[in-house]
C-alpha cells in the first residue's frame, strides 16, 4: 500500500468536494465461479482501492462528511477462518493502516446507513456493477434491484472522477511498473511468433509473466492472427507465415494499477510489403498523436489527427480517394479505423468506466459524437497534467463491415471497395502505448517496447 497519509488526504479532499452527507464505498466480495467456495480471482473495487487501499473481500467504508471522519467496516477472522486462510490484520489495524478514524463490524454498515437515511441525511452512492452489491444495496435502500442506481449521486461521481483522473507520483510509478511487465509480455509474444506455435501458447506464456510479477493481467488477453476482430479472445489458431498477430495485453500491479499495450507483429519475423505499408500508416498516426500530447490539447483533436493520418495513408494505397478533411468529416475512414484513439488508464484499464464513461471522457465543452467510429471515442476532453491515457490507433479490414457498407453504397465517393476487398485477409494492425501528460508535454510510460518495423523484426529474431 501507499503511505497512509496518501489515502487520508484523498478522502479529505473527497469530503471537501462533495460537501455534506455520507459517502458509501462498499468494497467487493468474493465472486463464485462454479460453486460458492470456488471463486474467481478477487478484485477489489477500484474506488475503494483508491480511497482505502485494502485489497480484501468483505469490507465496506463510509466517509462521513459532516463528522469529518472515515469508518472502515468488516469482521475480524475467527478461528475457523484462520485455519483455512491464515492470520490477517484486524479490521482496526487495517483502518489504522490507511488512516481511517474508526472501524466497526460489517453488520454496523447497514445500521449506520439506515440511521443516516432516517435522519434525512444525504447518502451518496456510486454506480453499482456487481449483482451481489446490487442486491445488498436494494435491501439497504428498500427498493428493487432495478431502482438502486436511481440513488447514485452525480456529485459523488464527479468528485471521484476529478480526483482519480490526475495521477500522483506514487500512481505513475505503479503504472510504469505495470508497463515494464507488459514489456516482457510483449517481447516474449514477439519471440514466440513463429509458424507452428499456437496463439494459446503465446497467450498462456504472457499471462504467466503477469502472474509471476505479482498481479493478474489487467484485462483478458487479446491475441490473434484475426486482429480485424478488435477484442478477439479466441486463441485457438496455429500461427502461419503470411499473417500478423495483434497482441493487446497488460498487467496489473499488486496495488491494482494497470498497463494496456498493443503490438502487432508478422508471423515468422518479417513484414511483407503490404503488411509493412499498413503498419507504417498506423505507426505514423501513433507517433504524431504522442507528439501532439500536452496539457490543453483535446483528445478529440488527437483522435481526428490520427483519423486524418490513417485516411491519408489509405489514399496512398488506393483504398480511399478524395479530400482527406472531407473523408474524415464524413466518417468514411471509420470503415478501417472504427474505434477511438484511447481511454484513461489507472486502477481500471478503462479508468473509472464503471462511474460512467461520459463523466470521465467528456465535459461541458466536448460532447460525444454519434457518428460511427467517433462515437466509440471514450475520451474527447482536454488533457490535463497528470492524466494517463492510451494512444492506440488501428487499421483493420473487417470483411463483414466492408461487405455491409459496400452493399449499402456507403461513402462510395470516398471508398474504393474493390481495392479494400483486396486487403481482406491482412487482418488488422493496432499499436498502443500508455502516455502521461506532463506539465510541458508528455512521457510514454515504461521501458520502450519495440515498435518500429525494424525494432519488431529485430526483437523477434533476438
Ligand atoms: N486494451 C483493451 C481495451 O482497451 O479494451
Amino acid at each position: 500500500m501507499f503511505p497512509k497519509e496518501v489515502y487520508w488526504k484523498r478522502r479529505k479532499r473527497l469530503r471537501e468536494q462533495v460537501g455534506s452527507g455520507i459517502l458509501l464505498l462498499p468494497g467487493n466480495n468474493e465472486s463464485a465461479m462454479n460453486y460458492r467456495a470456488n471463486t474467481y480471482h478477487f478484485r477489489q473495487d477500484s474506488s475503494f482501492l483508491y480511497f482505502f487501499g485494502i485489497s480484501q473481500p468483505g469490507l465496506a467504508a463510509i466517509c462521513d462528511i459532516d463528522a469529518g471522519e472515515d469508518i472502515l467496516y468488516g469482521d475480524d477472522l475467527e478461528i475457523d477462518d484462520i485455519i483455512w486462510m491464515g492470520e490477517h490484520p484486524t479490521i482496526s489495524e487495517l483502518a489504522g493502516s490507511v488512516g481511517a478514524e474508526r472501524s466497526r463490524g460489517s453488520a454496523e454498515f447497514s445500521a449506520d446507513v439506515q440511521k443516516a437515511l432516517e435522519q434525512g441525511r444525504k447518502v451518496h452512492l456510486l454506480p453499482a456493477y456487481r449483482g451481489d452489491q446490487l442486491l445488498r444495496l436494494a435491501d439497504l435502500f428498500g427498493c428493487s434491484v432495478g431502482e438502486v442506481n436511481g440513488y447514485v449521486s452525480e456529485e459523488f461521481i464527479k468528485a471521484v472522477v476529478a480526483l482519480r483522473s490526475v495521477k500522483d507520483a506514487f500512481e505513475i510509478a505503479e503504472i510504469e511498473k505495470a508497463v515494464d511487465v507488459a514489456y516482457i509480455m510483449h517481447t516474449t509474444a514477439m519471440k514466440m511468433g513463429f509458424p507452428g506455435n499456437f496463439e494459446r501458447e503465446l497467450a498462456g506464456a504472457i499471462e504467466g509473466i503477469a502472474l509471476s510479477h505479482g498481479g493478474p493481467v489487467s484485462f483478458p488477453i487479446i491475441l490473434s492472427m484475426d486482429g480485424q476482430t478488435l477484442h478477439n479472445h479466441d486463441h485457438s489458431n496455429e500461427l502461419v507465415e503470411g499473417r500478423m498477430v495483434v497482441t493487446d495485453a497488460g498487467a496489473e500491479t499488486s496495488l491494482g494499477y494497470a498497463s494496456d499495450i498493443t503490438r502487432t507483429f508478422p508471423v515468422g519475423g518479417k513484414f511483407s510489403g503490404r503488411q509493412r505499408d499498413v503498419y507504417e500508416i498506423v505507426l505514423k498516426a501513433s507517433m504524431e498523436a504522442i507528439q501532439h500530447t500536452r496539457p490543453g490539447t483535446r483528445n478529440l483533436d488527437l483522435h481526428l489527427g490520427a483519423a486524418r493520418t490513417i485516411a491519408e495513408g489509405l489514399k496512398g494505397l488506393g483504398i480511399l480517394t478524395g479530400n482527406t478533411e472531407d473523408i474524415v468529416a464524413a466518417g468514411a475512414h471509420a470503415l478501417f479505423f472504427p474505434h477511438g484513439l484511447g481511454h484513461m488508464m489507472g486502477l481500471d484499464v478503462h479508468d473509472m468506466e464503471g462511474l460512467g464513461e461520459d463523466y470521465v471522457g467528456y465535459d461541458e465543452s466536448v460532447s460525444r459524437s454519434d457518428q460511427f467510429g467517433l462515437a466509440y471515442l471514450r475520451m474527447g476532453r482536454e488533457l490535463k497534467e497528470g492524466f494517463v491515457f492510451t494512444i492506440e490507433p488501428g487499421c483493420y479490414f473487417i470483411p463483414a463491415l466492408i461487405n455491409l457498407w459496400k452493399k449499402e453504397g456507403k461513402h462510395k465517393e470516398f471508398i474504393n471497395y474493390s481495392k479494400a476487398e483486396s486487403f481482406i485477409g491482412l487482418g488488422g494492425v493496432r499499436i498502443e502505448d500508455d502516455v502521461l501528460v506532463t506539465a510541458t508535454g508528455h512521457r510514454v510510460l515504461g521501458t520502450p517496447i519495440p515498435k518500429t518495423v525494424e525494432e519488431v523484426e529485430a526483437t523477434m529474431h533476438s
